[in-house]
């Protein structure tokens, strides 16, 4: 696999056009001030009412409604979060001029079905590997953050190159760029995010807290060894990899490492890390995802209210109360 830079890319393909941002949220706004500060043509479209659409404003921007943004652009990048893409692009087909490209930074809508582009339109995704914020502040630190570029239809005959000259107005060509596809993007990603870093990781952290508690050890001794140094695991990691983590760390900790993770991370965790695979292969989550919109995500609700009011939450309180 090659990883593609930004000496490598075009930027001409994205000159003197302009570029709509739908949704002015995570997502949203670190690409619109990017490409706003690479010198592209950016208008956001939002919806009335909303708070972001002065913040908007304060950052310099031009905000207009979603379907007024995109009658004019050449490219529409639609930043919403995914479960609302369906009515989005609904509302927005009808003042897409044939011939134009709409963009996604998560292949989940396209790839699972809950929206099927004109046939002549171009239809991309770049989709930079992690939240918006980092986006900004790295672009503004003259780095960048790696993206995946992905062509879903090309009816102009142009649309790989409009992807990469977009990922490099990003500031993602400072880094690197991997072309990847929709399918390839949404699988490891919903995955990551069910059986992995956001899913399992925390809810290990959950259960080791819960287990030295119940073993008589303080809430707050507890909650500072089995969460807070996962931030020093992470730095470690990013900053050696696995390897040169396992070498940072003492004796003590290697040994205990390598004799206790397997213990917990044995064949079962394989198996289920299998079976959430196949259920975000087959649909099943997306299914969920979109049951979770139209109950205004009671569970969701419900879940945040729990870990708000959990005695772990209180223990992180008392450690850190201006936290
Ligand atoms: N967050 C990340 O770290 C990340 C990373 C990579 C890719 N992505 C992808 O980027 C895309 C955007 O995600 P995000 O996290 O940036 O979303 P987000 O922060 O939740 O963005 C919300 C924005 O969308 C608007 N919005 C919400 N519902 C809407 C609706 N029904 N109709 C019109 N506008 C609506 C909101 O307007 P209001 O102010 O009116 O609510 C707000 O401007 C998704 O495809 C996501 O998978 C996200």
């Amino acid at each position: 696999m090659d990883m593609i830079r930004e000496d490598q890319i075009d930027a001409a393909p994205l000159s003197g056009k302009r570029v709509a941002i739908i949704g002015y949220g995570n997502q949203g706004r670190a690409q619109a001030l990017n490409l706003r500060d690479s010198g592209i043509d950016v208008v956001v479209g939002q919806r009335a009412g909303s708070a972001a659409i002065p913040r908007a404003r304060e950052d310099g921007l031009m905000v207009v409604a979603p379907v007024e943004a995109v009658a004019d652009a050449d490219l529409a990048m639609l930043l919403v979060p995914d479960e609302h893409l369906p009515a989005l692009y609904r509302e927005l087909e009808p003042a897409l001029s044939p011939g134009r490209a709409i963009g996604f930074s998560h292949g989940l809508a396209v790839h699972f079905g809950l929206l099927t582009p004109r046939p002549d339109l171009d239809v991309l995704m770049i989709a930079p590997k992690g939240p918006g914020t980092a986006l900004r502040s790295l672009y503004r630190d003259g780095k960048g953050m790696i993206a995946l570029v992905a062509v879903h239809q090309d009816a102009s005959g142009r649309a790989r190159a409009l992807a990469l000259a977009y990922a490099k107005a990003l500031g993602c060509g400072r880094a690197g760029i991997i072309e990847s596809s929709f399918e390839e993007e949404c699988v490891s990603d919903l995955f990551n995010e069910q059986a992995v870093v956001w899913g399992a990781v925390p809810d290990i952290l959950v259960a080791g807290w819960q287990t030295l508690v119940a073993a008589g050890i303080s809430e707050e001794v507890a909650y500072l060894e089995c969460v807070s140094e996962l931030k020093l695991l992470a730095g470690l990691i990013e900053d050696r990899g696995l390897a040169g983590m396992r070498e940072a760390i003492s004796n003590t900790a290697e040994l205990g490492a390598a004799l206790g993770g397997p213990r917990i991370v044995d064949e079962g965790v394989r198996e289920r890390m299998a079976a959430i695979l196949a259920s975000v292969r087959s649909g099943a989550f997306t299914d969920e995802l979109q049951r979770e919109r139209d109950s205004d995500y009671a569970r969701l609700r419900e879940r945040r209210k729990g870990d708000r009011a959990s005695p772990l939450e209180a223990a992180r309180t008392r450690l850190f109360p201006s936290g």
